[in-house]
């Protein structure tokens, strides 16, 4: 485990020292690495004296919670009548080969996590995908590539802070 890794959780948990505060503290650790990983709820349950099942039984019972990695942009793919009769599942498919990711699952790359999702509102643009929070319409599978290697490069030109799960 690297230090700054550990020093920011130290510094969250040292933070929140009332009592209660577990919940507040493993959101504030989620929003750095994005999920809560094995490593890192043995981490925190040691640094709070309590036993890893119980921060375990709060993960796994609050569904904003996920012990997997998420990736920085969720792609929900509409799955609604009128995307599907448009061929939502060939552009499903497209995403799942483009981004090496079968549906809930997100990329190597850790940038994309690939969803189904039921009617978005934007019918007339038929099939629908978005990405974060933009819209993508009118799309055949073969405008996945480009449309992915935007976002991509997007990444790699901007400053994105990413970070993986593990404790590193
Ligand atoms: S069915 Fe896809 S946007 Fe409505």
């Amino acid at each position: 485990m690297g230090s700054s890794s550990i020093a920011e959780i130290d510094e969250i948990i040292e933070k929140y020292t009332e009592p209660g505060s577990l919940i507040r503290i493993l959101q504030k650790v989620q929003d750095i690495y994005g999920y809560l990983s094995e490593d890192v709820q043995t981490y925190i349950a040691g640094r709070l004296h309590i036993p890893v099942s119980e921060i375990n039984g709060v993960v796994t019972f609050y569904s904003l919670f996920s012990t997997k990695p998420k990736g920085k942009y969720r792609i929900s793919v509409c799955m609604g009548t009128a995307c599907y009769v448009k061929g939502a599942n060939k552009i499903l498919d497209r995403l799942k080969e483009e981004l090496g990711a079968d549906e809930g699952e997100t990329s190597g790359d850790g940038l994309f996590t690939l969803l189904a999702t039921r009617c978005v509102g934007a019918c007339g643009l038929a099939p629908v995908i978005t990405i974060g929070d933009n819209v993508h319409g009118r799309l055949s599978p073969d405008d996945i590539p480009l449309l992915i290697q935007k976002y991509r490069s997007k990444e790699n030109t901007g400053s994105s802070r990413m970070k993986t799960g593990a404790l590193q």
